[in-house]
């Protein structure tokens, strides 16, 4: 696009302070120059000096000085930076970030406060690019440092990013404002000019203004808080560590808050809402065990003297990292001993670890830039399995790592996949790469190669890592070879990071010899795309591999899969076991076949041990049977991870066609046995996935004969759960899901059961407390006749329970009603009694509902320019509400009518990869449905006999 075309010229006229600038807090009310008007300096002759859309790295912000004044009344704010910076090239230009910022003054000083200019200075904007251009008469000189100063203001943003107003209800009715930040990736530039990139680190300094029945909140504590009129009270906050811009924050509220000290001194407080100050105790109480735990980990301290974690009413993500002011959702924050469930805590739990290990990964080190955001994302994953394992070993979390590589694999076998690292430059493609391959591949990336160097290799290696680039920003390149302890000249002299070389690959050459090449090998997991398929065949002694590429939408008979394949080769560390011994066995696959001697009196083989490594594995001529036969007559033979990735690996196989449905089924036979919770809801889930898609098909045999299956073969676990919250972990999950199915499937005893304690709850007003595990189901079967559907959309209005809340919505959506799912996704756009942030989730959970399925997509065709206004084109919002509402559809005509939506919204769905992960997506619904409907139809009608 051509920038000048697009250029803005908008100077305001502002007479300059002759002296030394004093941070003033006045209203920048001033009025834009009018177009074509001359200004002081003749700037309309000036056009816009910098056409990329990164800054020029000639000048390098060192510190921020913000004065901010918020006004909750009338939803703005104005406030004044001073920047100090480093020249390094003669330059008349400072570019720097600001988007819908009000410019009303700019000036730049000397190192010596002098003002290089006796005249205003020229502002331009290019608002395509998110940059304004001050221009100096005087060349700012190579060498020297400047502070540039100026003064702003903007509306509160109606939105979740940059400086934005959320509010709250009381239990009397009354509405209170709050205003707080969200800036990652790209939006500090919406609350005060800066240089909105990860590498520009530099430290801040923030004074906010505020009326004393607030309080105000930042990244570091407050040092002086001043009167400075009227009763006007300004909070002067201590000076930041060295960091990037979009980890500054501030909030300026009414709340409450619990405190605690951890071991080494660290103040951790947690804010929220006054009325839901009782439900804060279990997050401090979490927050305190991972700074702790953490600190122990990584070796380093938390460098700040205090954290806060603060649950923002409205807040779009699940939670934010700002250093030492951790923002969440509330649901992602609160506990609520009478309304959470055991999910609930889990999650609050594992969010806290996420966003508490970013104070070191991403916070301390960050990524240079954000093509590498798996750096940020993909370790604060992984630490949330290895920090909540560590702290609250009960909660066995670690039992849910499959599910995260689950989720990696069923994103990358499509072909619209990416690398882990990939390119991203404007801020819609930035946002982008928030995602499960940044996310979920990253961090099963990272347990794979922790499981292959060791876990004390893996942890001194990150350690290494941390230290070595602490308040600094990293690539890829400096994690492998911290992990390999490959050092340079300069580091072993300096003696600081490399302690002793040849410790980092011990357990390597377990696989490898002593050549192993980290960087080659981890360079085909994070610059290719993809997961590998290692197929491996029985010949005598040997076990013979190849490896493919796994695409779930391609089968090797197709014209197109040679192609996909070119290219394509991992460095894949295998393991296996067999039935010879107890030993996992490993060996470094680098080649796409290769063999391996095994030894002839060997009757299974089973790869890829406890899924610790990221590929998919078939096994082919009878080795499926084997493996049918083996969970049937001893499957604790295998572990429960096993157990489980041998019935995901199954029926991926299955969707891309490799094994015919019923090998799958037949795996899953044994079902009956299994006590474990995984393993049982992972084949559960199949199930109950087919049964999603033949119920929205109308395929009414299928569907009537699959949950009649279902039911007759959980008979007995579905007979064994209580309706109530005892139990382990495991037990309680399992409960709530066994129990959710049956009455889904309309099971008489349990639909029984809950319409009984719904009654109880009705009578009591809404004030009986049912057990939580339980209670969603309670609900949704409760919400099937209008009073009772009413009676819980009251409940939802006055409930002081985000936990609570959610819970509600869900059995709200569950109507059959479709006046009803209409009424609800009304609310959720009106985003009073539903609020936005819920909106995406909303109207995924009426796209779950067969009723619901083509009305949710539908409103989003309907209102798709207000979502994208709402939520921003890249965001995860906009994502989820598009695979959503398409990611159930499985006839060729549901495919052909998003594809013309698509079409017609063009322009913008080709910046999108929702759109094209969504559509190849539906091909492999239609593909999966039309193979395999007379399969699992025939197969169905031969369990029933
Ligand atoms: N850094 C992210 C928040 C974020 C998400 C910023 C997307 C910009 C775009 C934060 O650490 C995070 O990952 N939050 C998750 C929840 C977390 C528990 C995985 C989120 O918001 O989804
Ligand atoms: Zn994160």
């Amino acid at each position: 696009m051509g920038l000048f075309r697009l250029l803005v010229l908008s100077l305001f006229h502002v007479s300059l302070v002759s002296s030394q600038p004093t941070e003033r807090s006045q209203q920048a009310s001033s009025p834009p120059h009018p177009p074509g008007e001359q200004s002081p300096l003749g700037s309309d002759n000036l056009s816009f000096p910098w056409s990329r859309l990164r800054l020029p790295r000639y000048i390098i912000p060192l510190h921020y000085r913000l004065l901010l004044h918020p006004n909750l009344t009338s939803l703005s704010f104005t406030g004044s930076v001073q920047i100090q910076i480093d020249v390094q090239n003669n330059t008349n230009w400072v570019v720097l970030h600001s988007k819908n910022l009000q410019i009303s003054q700019a000036t730049i000083l000397d190192e010596n406060f002098a003002h290089l200019s006796d005249r205003v200075l020229p502002v331009l904007h290019n608002p395509s690019h998110e940059q304004i251009g001050i221009f100096s008469p005087r060349v700012l000189s190579s060498g020297q440092k400047y502070f540039l100063y100026i003064e702003f203001g903007a509306e509160l943003a109606d939105s979740f990013y940059g400086f934005y107003k959320s509010t709250y209800r009381t239990s009397t009715g009354e509405t209170r404002t709050l205003a707080s930040t969200h800036f990652e990736p790209t939006s500090a530039r919406m609350a005060f000019p800066c240089f909105d990139e990860p590498s520009f680190k530099a430290n801040f300094s923030v004074r906010i203004r505020r009326r004393p029945e607030y309080i105000s909140l930042s990244n570091m504590p407050i040092v002086k808080t001043v009167e400075v009129n009227d009763g006007l009270l300004e909070d002067q906050f201590d000076t930041s560590v060295k960091m990037s811009t979009y980890l500054f924050a501030f909030v300026i509220c009414d709340f409450k808050s619990v405190s605690a000290t951890t071991s080494s001194g660290v103040q951790v407080s947690i804010y929220a809402a006054p009325e839901k100050w009782l439900q804060t105790h279990y997050a401090l109480e979490v927050a305190v065990k991972m700074l702790d735990f953490y600190e122990e980990y990584f070796n380093i301290h938390y460098p700040l003297p205090k954290q806060d974690l603060i649950a923002i009413p409205d807040f779009e993500s699940g939670a934010m990292e700002n250093w030492g002011l951790t923002t969440y959702r509330e649901t992602s924050l609160l506990f609520d001993p009478l309304t959470s469930s055991i999910s609930d805590e889990l999650w609050v739990t594992m969010v806290i670890g996420h966003e508490l290990a970013h104070q070191w990964f991403g916070n301390l080190v960050t990524m240079e830039w954000w093509n590498d955001i798996w750096l940020n994302e993909g370790f604060a994953r992984y630490m949330e399995y290895i920090s909540v394992e560590a702290t609250y070993p009960d909660l066995k979390v670690e039992e849910y790592l499959l599910h995260t590589c689950f989720a990696a694999v069923s994103y990358d076998s499509l072909n619209s996949s990416r690398p882990i690292s990939n390119p991203a430059e404007n801020p819609t493609q930035i946002k982008q790469m928030f995602d499960t391959i940044s996310y979920d591949k990253g961090a099963c990336v990272l347990h794979m190669l922790r499981h292959f160097l060791t876990d004390d290799v893996f942890q001194q290696g990150i350690v290494r890592y941390l230290r070595k680039y602490s308040y600094r920003n990293a690539h890829n390149q400096d994690l492998w070879d911290s992990l390999a302890n490959t050092c340079s000249e300069e580091d072993f002299i300096s003696g600081k990071h490399c302690y002793s070389s040849g410790q980092a690959a011990k357990n390597a050459y377990l696989y490898a010899g002593e050549h192993l090449d980290l960087t080659a090998m981890m360079n085909t997991w994070t610059l290719q795309k993809g997961i590998p398929l290692v197929t491996v065949r029985r010949k005598g002694p040997h076990l013979l591999l190849r490896q493919d590429r796994f695409l779930r939408t391609v089968m090797p008979s197709d014209p197109l899969w040679s192609t996909l394949q070119q290219g394509f080769l991992w460095h894949i560390p295998l393991t296996y076991k067999t039935d010879a011994s107890s030993t996992i066995h490993r060996h470094l696959m680098t080649t796409q076949t290769d063999s391996i001697h095994i030894g002839e009196d060997v009757s299974w083989v089973k790869v890829n041990t406890d899924m610790t490594g990221y590929y998919v594995v078939h096994y082919e001529d009878g080795g499926w049977d084997e493996m049918v036969k083996l969970l049937r007559e001893n499957h604790t033979t295998l572990s429960y991870k096993d157990r489980t990735h041998l019935i995901h690996n199954a029926f991926q196989l299955v969707t891309a066609g490799h094994l015919p449905l019923n090998k799958a089924l037949d795996l899953i036979g044994y079902l009956q046995l299994e006590t474990h919770t995984v393993p049982l809801l992972q084949g559960l889930g199949y199930l109950e996935a087919f049964y999603q898609m033949v119920e929205k098909r109308n395929e009414f045999d299928i569907t009537t004969n699959l949950g009649t299956y279902i039911l007759r073969f959980f008979r007995a676990v579905i007979d064994q759960q209580t309706w109530s919250d005892s139990g382990s972990v495991s037990e309680r999950r399992l409960r709530s899901e066994l129990l959710s199915l049956a009455c889904h499937l309309d099971d008489p005893p349990c639909l029984e059961r809950a319409r009984q304690s719904f009654k109880d709850w009705l009578q009591s007003n809404g004030t009986l407390n049912l057990p939580t595990d339980v209670v969603e189901t309670v609900f949704s079967v409760g919400a099937q006749d209008d009073h009772g559907w009413a009676s819980l959309l009251r409940a939802y209005n006055i409930s002081m329970s985000a936990a609570q809340k959610s819970k509600i919505l869900f059995a709200l959506t569950c109507s059959k009603d479709t006046d009803k799912l209409h009424r609800l996704l009304d609310l959720g756009l009106e985003g009073k009694v539903i609020r936005s942030q819920d909106l995406s989730s909303l109207i995924m959970m009426v796209a779950r509902n067969p009723r619901g399925h083509h009305l949710a997509w539908n409103f989003v065709k309907k209102n798709w320019d207000t979502l994208v206004q709402k939520f921003q084109l890249g965001s995860s919002c906009i994502r989820n509400i598009i695979i959503g509402t398409t990611g159930q559809f499985s006839s060729p005509e549901e495919l052909t009518e998003v594809q013309l939506f698509f079409e017609s919204i063009k322009e913008q769905a080709s910046q999108l990869r929702a759109t094209q992960v969504a559509l190849d997506n539906m091909q492999k619904n239609v593909r999966w449905f039309q193979r395999n409907r007379e399969p699992l139809r025939n197969w169905l009608i031969e369990q029933m006999k």
